[in-house]
């Protein structure tokens, strides 16, 4: 059985690694994969996440641990802020804020991924497309890129123990939408990645 395994990085706190890479577990999960999600950040907060669904008594369709669960066909890696030499997922999914700051580290995030030769699956997160600002960060993106607005859902979703999918809040039917949108470029960027590497594989 073949593990495909995804990177959420940037190398800047609190752009929505945490946020993406649980939610994205949960959708992977719903399509059928069996997914490790695996921190590897010290501040923990996919595993803070995973506490917080135990004491609630809210199942997670996951797991979550500091290590790749055996019988996982999909590994996501929740990463720290840092900037770092290496990744271990096949791609990197970097979400990012829109604000100068952010935006100043996504660029030179997104150039060590180049020289990684890893597919990229950029996500501008807590878009407000109403601020011109961002609109105008916005356009510097491939067009069709998939993002996610500013909802409370996520931060209401993450502390009672739930991702998006399996929560009862409002603003979740949008909030869904977009992550989906975001899950299929993720899934489509796997599956071409696992597409070319095959004929080598075979080899
Ligand atoms: N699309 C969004 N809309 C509103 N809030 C969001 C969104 N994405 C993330 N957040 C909130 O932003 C905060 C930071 O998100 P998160 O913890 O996922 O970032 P992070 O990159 O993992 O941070 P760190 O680098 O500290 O691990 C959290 O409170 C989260 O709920
Ligand atoms: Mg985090």
């Amino acid at each position: 059985m073949s593990i495909a395994s995804i990177s959420v990085w940037i190398p800047k706190g609190g752009c929505g690694k945490s946020t993406v890479a649980i939610n994205l577990a949960a959708a992977f999960s719903k399509r059928g994969a069996t997914v490790s999600l695996v921190d590897l950040d010290p501040q923990s907060g996919s595993l803070i996440f995973a506490s917080i669904a135990k004491r609630l008594n809210q199942a997670l369709p996951f797991t979550v641990g500091r290590s790749v669960a055996p019988g996982a066909n999909l590994v996501i890696y929740d990463h720290g802020p840092m900037m770092i030499e290496a990744v271990p997922g096949d791609i990197v999914v970097m979400p990012t804020l829109l604000d100068a700051a952010s935006y100043s580290v996504f660029v030179p995030g997104t150039q060590r991924v180049q020289v990684w030769n890893k597919p990229l699956v950029a996500v501008p997160n807590r878009v407000n497309t109403s601020r011109q600002a961002h609109r105008k960060v916005i356009e510097r993106f491939h067009p069709n890129t998939p993002f996610l607005r500013d909802r409370s859902i996520y931060n209401e979703a993450y502390a009672r123990g739930q991702s998006i999918y399996d929560c009862a809040l409002s603003g979740r039917k949008q909030a869904i939408a977009e992550m989906e949108a975001v899950t299929d470029r993720v899934e489509a960027t796997l599956k071409t990645l696992f597409l070319c590497a095959a004929p080598m594989r075979a080899a």
